[in-house]
């Protein structure tokens, strides 16, 4: 199958080939997704094949605004709507429980759905003009770092799927934050969205699910490790990382770093991701920066680590899972 590069003009092509139950990557402010018509099962099952990704992991629907909630949830809490209305359109996914009309393989079995209403023109069209809730999870190979570019998804999908829609590069490029509500509001996965904003809000703390208190993971891709390049990578956090980094790596080792820093890293395989505190270049540059080193010699990737604060928490995220929580501190590490 030839996976055809679609334009801005040619979203009417596209609308048709997502109604006649094809596969499209789309661009969303996030990162690009991997969409098919979220009610039809059969074309789900094909997002799962092209993805290679377990059938236990279920796929948000995409929706083109709040009240298409209605279609496909029910019992809404008031919370889930006041959060809709500030934030959406934006990176912030809603899990409230599921219609019938929702495929059990869309909520992974779950009685739950996952919903998000996307902050870009492109997927707006293509909701408004299919009329249909997309199924999307990130454009990528299973485990691979999230593509943030039409290209970079065409890497990881060409000849599975019928096209990409091209909508330029992410603007956001880390994924949406999940919320559940347990029933009090609980987040699945840090995101777009710093969990700071949402309890600006809400006016009340939100309690941060970490995956161990159970058995089962309530978001099931937290167990599965992800982002990863191919390259072996190391998280390092704490003071004078950038420092610590370039004494101990050996040569053909890579970098990711922050801007400051990139002096330090001369004649190194690098990747600047932005200054220190810029959390918003960070989030944009991560995955690219993860991509880039597959297309290099580089076996083992050092990458310094932002803040866990509103956007840099979901960086540090990314780069924590891309290293299958390889993290060293400087602090307790001590000096070389
Ligand atoms: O920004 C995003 O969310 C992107 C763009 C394309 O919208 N999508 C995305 O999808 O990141 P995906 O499938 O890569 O990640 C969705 C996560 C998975 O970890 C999945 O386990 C969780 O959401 N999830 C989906 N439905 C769920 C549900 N009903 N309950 C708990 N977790 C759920
Ligand atoms: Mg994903």
């Amino acid at each position: 199958m030839e996976t055809k590069i679609f334009t801005e003009k040619e979203i009417k092509q596209a609308s048709i080939l997502l109604k006649q139950g094809e596969l499209l990557g789309i661009p969303t402010e996030t990162v690009y997704g991997l969409a098919g018509n979220g009610l039809d099962g059969e074309v789900v099952e094909k997002i799962f094949v092209a993805k290679g990704r377990p059938s236990d992991n279920p796929l948000i629907l995409h929706i083109a605004s709040s009240d298409w909630m209605l279609r496909y949830c029910e019992n809404i809490p008031c919370k889930a709507w006041t959060l809709a209305e500030k934030f959406w359109p934006g990176p912030l996914t809603l899990i409230l429980q599921a219609k019938d009309c929702v495929p059990e393989i869309v909520r992974g079995g779950l009685p739950t759905v996952g919903v998000r209403c996307p902050n870009h023109p492109l997927a707006l069209a293509l909701l408004e003009e299919t009329d249909l809730p997309l199924a999307a999870p990130s454009g990528n190979l299973s485990g691979k770092p999230s593509p943030t570019s039409a290209m970079a998804m065409l890497e990881d999908m060409s000849g599975k799927i019928s096209g990409i829609l091209d909508g330029g590069d992410c603007e956001v490029g880390v994924e949406s934050t999940i919320l559940a509500f347990m029933p009090e509001p609980c987040l699945l996965r840090v995101g777009g969205i710093g969990i700071e904003a949402l309890e600006t809000v809400l006016g009340e703390k939100i309690s941060v699910f970490s995956g161990k208190e159970v058995n089962k993971p309530m978001a099931p891709g937290m167990k599965y490790r992800h982002y990863a390049p191919k390259a072996k990578v190391t998280v390092v956090q704490g003071k004078d990382s950038a420092q610590w980094i370039a004494s101990r790596m050996d040569s053909g080792d890579g970098v990711i770093c922050f801007q400051e820093y990139e002096g330090l890293f001369p004649s190194v395989e690098k990747q600047i991701i932005g200054k220190e505190k810029d959390f918003t270049t960070q989030a944009k540059q991560v995955f690219s920066a993860l991509r880039y080193f597959d297309s290099c010699e580089v076996t083992h990737i050092w990458a310094q680590c932002p803040e866990e604060k509103d956007l840099g928490r979901a960086v540090a995220n990314r780069l924590e899972k891309a290293s299958g929580f390889q993290i060293v501190h400087t602090e307790i590490e001590g000096p070389k």
